[in-house]
């Protein structure tokens, strides 16, 4: 059968820095509060000539880069991102030209925090239907541009960054040993639009809004979510926690990470963290976190690596891999 196989990652974040430290004055909280209730460090905050679109492009050249492909070599690019450059036309177009690309087709996919987790699957059809042989994945988010910098409950929370990955069909036996994308499973629920979403938009008002959010309501129902959907790519291929070399979950806040990881019965070694250094980057994070550990030498080929993420809408899923 035909699988999905991971080609090239890549990534990139906003030049600028911003320490929790820098808060201090601009909203009443500290370092220490962030980093004990959140496990946040610092996250990059993009500049004016810093875009999803340009980050989604960086991200993009490093994968094709790291996969030794051309843009040439590619037939879809999918985007997630709830932080486009413009209401239309999608962002992923855009890079689709600034990548040079004039041929094959690019979407956006919005699911918020779940992204990156619902658009590698959606890829993955693509290239198991037959309609692309080459997919560039991207996770991009520039959400400090719908930030409300006067509320401290939110705006210590998120960053900027982006991440992605060029993933190839490649012929499979039908096991779990294969290599390549071998288990998905995705959520929905709309009843909780309100503990998290924007308040704005084209149709409603006519503007952009800024992110509002119930943290505690979030942080309620996240970990039961999580869980669950993972249960359900367990379910579905007999694996286990123990079969499990890497958990790379949505980097929103080292408590949920660890309450799902205790949950689930996944070791603490087995689990990339990287919250402390980027915030919580929505769909870039995801990818932005797999980076970090295929960079430093964890994720190596033949590992199984599951993802997983929570957000906006409700929106949650979950992915299992063989790098
Ligand atoms: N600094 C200092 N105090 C603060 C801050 C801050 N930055 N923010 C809130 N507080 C205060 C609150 O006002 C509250 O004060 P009060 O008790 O006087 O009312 C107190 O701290 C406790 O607030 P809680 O909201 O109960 O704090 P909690 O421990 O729940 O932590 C947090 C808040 C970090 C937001 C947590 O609830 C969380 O991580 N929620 C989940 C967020 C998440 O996972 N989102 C994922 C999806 S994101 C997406 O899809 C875009």
């Amino acid at each position: 059968m035909i699988r999905s196989i991971v080609r090239g990652i890549g990534s990139a974040l906003p030049r600028r820095i911003m320490k929790n430290a820098d808060f201090e004055g601009m909203v009443e909280t500290s370092d220490e509060w962030i980093a004990q209730r959140t496990g946040i460090r610092q996250r990059h905050i993009a500049a004016d000539d810093e875009t999803t679109a340009s980050l989604g492009e960086a991200a993009a050249r490093a994968a094709l880069d790291n996969a030794g492909l051309t843009p040439a070599d590619i037939d879809l690019i999918v985007l997630a991102t709830s932080t486009p450059n413009n209401t239309f036309p999608a962002t992923a177009v855009e890079i689709q030209n600034r990548l040079g690309m004039h041929h094959g087709f690019a979407f956006d996919m919005q699911a918020v925090c779940s992204g990156f987790v619902y658009a590698i699957t959606t890829a993955d059809l693509y290239i198991r239907g037959g309609l692309a042989k080459r997919v560039l994945v991207i996770g991009a988010e520039t959400f400090s541009r719908i930030l409300d910098w006067n509320d401290r409950s939110t705006c210590v929370l998120f960053g900027d960054g982006a991440g992605a990955l060029v993933i190839e069909a490649a012929e499979g036996e039908g096991t779990i040993a294969d290599r390549g994308i071998l288990a998905a499973s995705l959520r929905s629920d709309g009843v909780h639009k309100d503990k998290l979403y924007v308040d704005g938009g084209p149709s409603t008002t006519g503007t952009v809004g800024m992110l509002r959010m119930e943290g505690r309501e979030v942080f309620k129902h996240a970990v039961g979510m999580i869980t669950d959907v993972i249960e359900a790519t367990y379910s579905e291929t007999g694996i286990t926690s123990d079969d499990l070399d890497w958990f790379v979950p949505h980097q929103a806040n080292k408590r949920i990470i660890d309450a799902s990881a205790k949950k689930l019965g996944i070791a603490e070694e087995k689990v990339v963290v990287t919250v402390n250094l980027h915030g919580n980057t929505s769909a870039a994070s995801v990818p932005l976190a797999l980076s970090v550990a295929v960079a430093d030498g964890r994720i190596k080929k033949g590992d199984l690596v599951l993802l997983e993420a929570m957000g906006g809408g409700f929106t949650w899923g979950a992915v299992l891999l063989r790098w």
